[in-house]
């Protein structure tokens, strides 16, 4: 019994912790491209607006939110372990200048 539950925790505790992608840019990959690549799968245009995928509040509107997300993922979406460095940096750059104020 004790054995079962565990088990149980330990699925738990596996699926909680959100899965993750293998996505891995090449070399030289804008960050234009990996945003189409990695995350337009569900990140989508806001209705209404041209090019703008989120709508942040001030605290999150930065290059760090962007990449912090990428690296933890969250329980609903999932992490990015492969891409790093520039990719990383271009990426988040990317998202960020497609963002705009949440009211
Ligand atoms: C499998 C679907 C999926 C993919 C792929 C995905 N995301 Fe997400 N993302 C989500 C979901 C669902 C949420 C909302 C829940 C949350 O905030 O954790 C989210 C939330 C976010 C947020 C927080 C937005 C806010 O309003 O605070 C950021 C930033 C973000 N994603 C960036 C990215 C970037 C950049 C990529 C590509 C590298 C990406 N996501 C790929 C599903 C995904």
């Amino acid at each position: 019994m004790k054995k079962l539950l565990l088990l149980t925790a330990a699925t738990t505790m596996f699926l909680l912790a959100g899965c993750s992608r293998d996505y891995t840019p090449v070399a030289g990959e804008s960050g234009e491209d990996i945003f189409k690549g990695a995350c337009m799968e569900c990140h989508e245009v806001i209705e209404g607006k041209e090019n703008v995928f989120y709508e942040l509040k001030s605290d999150n509107k930065n290059v760090e939110y962007f990449t912090s997300k990428i690296q933890s993922g969250s329980l609903l979406m999932p992490k990015f372990p492969n891409i790093t460095g520039d990719s990383l940096k271009a990426v988040s750059q990317y998202a960020l200048e497609h963002s705009t104020d949440k009211k």
